[in-house]
C-alpha cells in the first residue's frame, strides 16, 4: 500500500512539474486530488485497513496529498506569472499609433491657427511670448497707460466693470506695464490674449483676441517699428506687401500711428475691390513710440524715461484672419458651424 502511495506521488510530481498551462494543471489537480481520484479514495479507505497498517498509510497518504496540493499551488503561481508576462508582450498597446481605421483628428480653429502664425513671425524676429490676466485692475488697464481720468474708454458703456477698481481688460496693453515691472530692458515681447468690450455687430464681438507688441531699449526708433511691422505684414500677407503709417492718437504712445498694409485683394480684373474699397490700403493695427509718461510708471524697474525708448503695437487677431481669408462676418468665428470651420486648416 505504501509503495502504491509513493508511486502515485512520483507520477503526479513528474506530471505537475511538466504541466505548461493553467488548464493542464487544473486537469491534473482533478485527476490526482479530485473526488474520484485514487489518493483521496485510499484515504477514505484507511479505516478499513488492519489496525497495524492504518497509522503509517494514513500518515503517508496525507503527506502526499499535502505535498501535491502545495506543488500544484506553486506551479500554478509560476504559470500565471509567465502567462501574464506573455500576455503583456502580445497585448501591448501603443497609444501613440494612429487609430485603425484612422479617425479624423479635427483641426485648429482659425483664430488659434492665426494667433500661432503671428506668434511664429515675431518669435523669428526675437520676441518672447508672454500672457497676462484677463481680469485686470483699472490701474493697469487705464491709469498706468496714461489715460486721462475723464477718458471716454473708461466709461461703463465702453468697458465691462467687475467693481470700481477692476475691469475685464479692454486691450492687451496692460501687459506692457506688468512686463516692464517684471523684466528690465532690453525687452521684446508679444502678448496674445482675450480682451473684452461691450460691442456687438458684424465686425465687433464682446470678446475678441489681441496681440500686443512691446520693444524697449536705449536706441529703439520709429524706423525699428516700421521695419518690424513690414516684416510682419510680408510674412502674413505676402512678400509683395508694403506698409504705410498714418498719424493717430493713443494715450500711451507718442507719436501714435495707424498702420495700413497694401491691398493684397485688389482684383486683377479691374473690378472694384471689396476689401480696400479702391484705396489700395487696408488698416491692420495701431502702434506708436511708448509715451515717456508710461515709462514714468515703471521708472524704478530700470525704465528711466530719459534713457530708454521703445515702440508698441496692438492688433486684432480676428481682423487679421478675416482679411487674410476673406471672412465677411466676425460672428462666424463663434457660431461653431462646421461648414465654416472646416474650410480652414
Ligand atoms: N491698445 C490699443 C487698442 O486696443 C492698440 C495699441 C497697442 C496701440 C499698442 C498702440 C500701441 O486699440
Amino acid at each position: 500500500m505504501l509503495e502504491r502511495i509513493n508511486q502515485i506521488h512520483d507520477e503526479a510530481v513528474a506530471e505537475i512539474e511538466s504541466a505548461d498551462t493553467a488548464a493542464a494543471l487544473e486537469e491534473l489537480r482533478i485527476r490526482h486530488l479530485g473526488r474520484k481520484a485514487e489518493l483521496p479514495n485510499l484515504l477514505r479507505g484507511v479505516a478499513q485497513l488492519p489496525p497495524q497498517e492504518r497509522g503509517a498509510v494514513g500518515k503517508r497518504a496525507n503527506e502526499v496529498r499535502r505535498a501535491l496540493e502545495e506543488l500544484i499551488e506553486s506551479r500554478s503561481a509560476a504559470l500565471e506569472a509567465t502567462e501574464l508576462d506573455a500576455r503583456l508582450v502580445t497585448d501591448r498597446v501603443d497609444v501613440t499609433l494612429p487609430g485603425d481605421p484612422p479617425q479624423p483628428v479635427g483641426r485648429l480653429h482659425l483664430i488659434t491657427a492665426t494667433r500661432r502664425e503671428i506668434e511664429d513671425v515675431f518669435i523669428g524676429l526675437g520676441f518672447d511670448v508672454v500672457e497676462g490676466p484677463e481680469v485686470e485692475t483699472v490701474f493697469y488697464n487705464f491709469d498706468a497707460l496714461n489715460h486721462d481720468p475723464a477718458h471716454p474708454a473708461r466709461s461703463r458703456s465702453d468697458t465691462f466693470y467687475v467693481d470700481d477698481d477692476t475691469v475685464l481688460r479692454t486691450h492687451t496693453s496692460p501687459m506692457q506695464i506688468r512686463a516692464m515691472q517684471q523684466w528690465p530692458p532690453p525687452l521684446a515681447i508679444i502678448v496674445p490674449g482675450r480682451v473684452y468690450r461691450p460691442d456687438s455687430d458684424a465686425t465687433h464681438t464682446p470678446q475678441f483676441t489681441q496681440i500686443e507688441g512691446l520693444c524697449v531699449d536705449e536706441d529703439i526708433t520709429l524706423a525699428d517699428l516700421k521695419g518690424v511691422l513690414l516684416a510682419f505684414a510680408r510674412a502674413i500677407f505676402g512678400d509683395e506687401r508694403e506698409i504705410r503709417l498714418r498719424p493717430h492718437f493713443f494715450p500711451f504712445t507718442e507719436p501714435s500711428v495707424e498702420v495700413d498694409v497694401s491691398c493684397f485683394n485688389c482684383a486683377r480684373d479691374g473690378s472694384p475691390c471689396r476689401l480696400c474699397k479702391g484705396s489700395g490700403w487696408i488698416e491692420i493695427l495701431g502702434s506708436g513710440m511708448v509715451d515717456p509718461n508710461v515709462f514714468g510708471y515703471v521708472r524704478e524697474h530700470g525704465y528711466d524715461p530719459e534713457k530708454v525708448q521703445g515702440f508698441a503695437f496692438g492688433m486684432g487677431v480676428e481682423r487679421i484672419a478675416m482679411l487674410k481669408h476673406g471672412v465677411p462676418d466676425l460672428r462666424l468665428f463663434f457660431d461653431n458651424d462646421l461648414r465654416f470651420l472646416e474650410q480652414f486648416g
